[in-house]
């Protein structure tokens, strides 16, 4: 028997196969199929900032009106209501989870600024989260701001949303900070448990023939996988080991499993195979995950984590420069291009 325990943020997972944020995760009944599916640990999708922030506004715009003219604060109550608690909406949603499903469920904010988020951070945990994955969603448009003013910002949305709960906290990553091995490690010691390894950016595309632009979600591919297990590999090494590492982005097979462990992470999450295939794809990774397992011998996941990491820990950079030598002069060219000898 392949033994496929793993400890992710402290808690104790039957495997490394999580689903990560999406729309699967919301609706208790769906996160009860994954869960019955073979997932280990369910990651709702991010509670936004902006969400809250539209309500508290309007909500405080009728409460000035109600003081000033009655009348038009009667008219402003109906649309409060509509879309009155984005929070408490979630956190009604992760208590319906929790009552369906027995793993560990995972909330997720998405944050810009530090206000508010302690305070959010506080009701998750009442209200039954077992650990808080914090989305730093955003893209570095402003020209006035510096990557280490960029950089910091984060850091202190870290280190407030740790001071505020004493649950598990995972910060899930862009793969665009200038200096990664850098900013992760500052990361941890501003407060995460573990590092999530990396959220995909949506690129819009434009439509030619209306001329606007399509805000398009494209599903992930396989290929994808190589960046955050590049990254995983190289971080594993260097972090403190109390830091897990969650591989997502393109994860969809058993073997894509296998290879995040083995690079050093804790879980591989998934959300596009998961979309395109259903819950029940997660019983086929979990079959091919324990069937490469058998066939390499492999008894446990502890014994296959970081088994391909330690090439790269003495120095990681020049590991890195000597395998893109290598890489570029592997290339062979195809046939018709090969100079021919005269
Ligand atoms: C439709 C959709 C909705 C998503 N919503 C969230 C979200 O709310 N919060 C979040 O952190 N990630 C969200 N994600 C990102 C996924 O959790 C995941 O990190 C990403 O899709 C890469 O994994 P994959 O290759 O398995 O899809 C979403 C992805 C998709 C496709």
């Amino acid at each position: 028997m392949v033994d496929l325990t793993t400890r992710y943020l402290g808690l104790e997972l039957r495997s490394p196969i999580v689903a990560s944020a999406s729309p699967l995760t919301r609706p208790a009944d769906t996160a009860r199929r994954i869960q019955d599916a073979g997932a280990a640990a369910i990651v709702m999708p991010s509670l936004f900032e902006e969400e809250i922030l539209h309500e508290e506004i309007s909500l405080n715009r009728a409460l000035e009106a109600g003081s000033e003219h009655f009348a038009e604060a009667l008219d402003y109550f109906p649309a409060i209501d509509d879309f009155a608690d984005a929070g408490e909406r979630y956190l009604a949603d992760l208590d319906r989870i929790k009552a369906a499903c027995s793993v560990p469920v995972i909330a997720s904010l998405n944050a810009t600024s530090t206000g508010g988020w302690v305070r959010y951070a506080t009701l998750l945990e009442a209200a039954g989260a077992d650990a808080i994955e914090l989305n730093l969603y955003h893209v570095a448009a402003d020209p006035t701001r510096s990557g280490q003013d960029m950089e910091h910002a984060d850091l202190e949305i870290i280190a407030a949303v740790r001071a505020g709960t004493r649950l598990p906290l995972s910060v899930k990553l862009s793969p665009y900070y200038s200096a990664m091995a850098n900013f992760a490690a500052r990361a941890v010691a501003a407060g995460a448990d573990g590092l999530v390894v990396f959220n995909r950016f949506y690129q819009p595309d434009l439509d030619l023939d209306t001329l606007e632009v399509v805000p398009r979600v494209e599903l992930s591919t396989q290929w994808e996988l190589r960046l955050p297990l590049r990254w995983i590999a190289i971080l594993r090494p260097q972090l403190p080991h109390r830091a897990s590492l969650a591989a997502t982005s393109g994860v969809s097979a058993g073997t894509d499993v296998v290879k995040a462990v083995m690079v050093g992470a804790d879980v591989a999450m998934m959300t596009s195979a998961l979309l395109r295939h259903g819950p029940g794809h997660l019983t086929t990774v979990e079959a091919e995950l324990v069937a490469w397992m058998d066939t390499h011998d492999y008894a446990s996941i502890s014994q296959l984590r970081g088994s391909a990491t330690s090439a790269t820990s003495e120095d990681p950079s020049a590991f890195e420069r000597a395998n893109y030598m290598k890489t570029l002069h592997a290339w062979t060219a195809p046939n018709e291009l090969t100079p021919r000898s005269p």
